[in-house]
């Protein structure tokens, strides 16, 4: 019987992948790591510094000589980059257009997943992203791959927005996440995919409750193994 475990939660652009990751970390007492924070984190710096986006070897640089910190917070995640809490400026939309461009680059994601797992070893986490279950943590004892339609990830978001005050059209959101999907399910280095031994979840028809309670159940039946 294993005292703890390590969930890898993959899937596309806003199936509500992170909501739940916290939901299922607080309920088991372990780490959440968002890691599509530490990408957006980049590309939120690169941005401040006019650095293109397309040129990987730039990233990569500028990757080495920044500290990205994740501390647990409130909400369930604080980012510091370089000593300054940026947590709330990595959801605008300048760099949700970049981020996936930023992630493209194989020298960055090395970099990244290095850096995931450091944070991972020796505890309990629920991590999620996109290449988790494939590339991150392969060994990872549970294994997520959280999915919804287009349109009902559209309107999460448009409501999780609208609710923080940001208005966008329902229309560019469906855009903008097809997008998202498209450029992070064809990039070359571990793209967006579900892994062999992930349990695959719609969440389409699904209350954010009834997912949290099916992954907790999965893993508990993990931990007594
Ligand atoms: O989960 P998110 O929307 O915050 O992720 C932002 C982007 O970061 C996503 O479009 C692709 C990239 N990403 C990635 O390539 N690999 C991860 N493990 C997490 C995110």
């Amino acid at each position: 019987m294993s005292s703890v475990i390590k969930i890898a939660i993959d899937g596309p652009a806003a199936a509500g992948k992170s909501t739940i990751a916290k939901m299922v970390a607080e309920k088991l007492g372990y780490t959440y790591i968002d890691t599509g924070s530490m990408y957006r984190a980049l590309a939120h710096k690169a941005l401040s510094r006019s650095i293109d986006t397309t040129n990987g070897e730039e990233l990569k640089n500028l990757l080495q000589e920044t500290e990205i910190v994740l501390v647990p917070s409130e909400t369930g995640q604080a980012v510091i980059v370089d000593g300054v809490d940026v947590t709330e400026d990595l959801r605008t939309q300048q760099v949700t257009a970049h981020v996936s461009a930023v992630a493209v680059h194989p020298g960055v994601r090395q970099l990244m997943v290095d850096k995931q797992r450091q944070l991972a070893e020796g505890t309990g986490v629920v991590m999620d992203g996109r290449d988790i279950g494939t590339a991150v943590l392969p060994h990872a004892e549970l294994k997520i791959f959280m999915t919804a339609s287009v349109e009902e990830r559209a309107m999460r978001r448009h409501i999780e927005n609208n609710e923080r005050g940001i208005e966008t059209s329902l229309e560019e959101l469906q855009a903008e996440i097809s997008e998202r999907d498209r450029a992070d399910s064809e990039r070359e280095v571990s793209p967006l995919k579900q892994a062999e031994d992930a349990v695959l979840i719609d969440t389409t028809s699904m209350s954010i409750e009834e997912v949290a309670r099916q992954i907790s159940e999965l893993a508990e039946k993990r931990l007594s193994r």
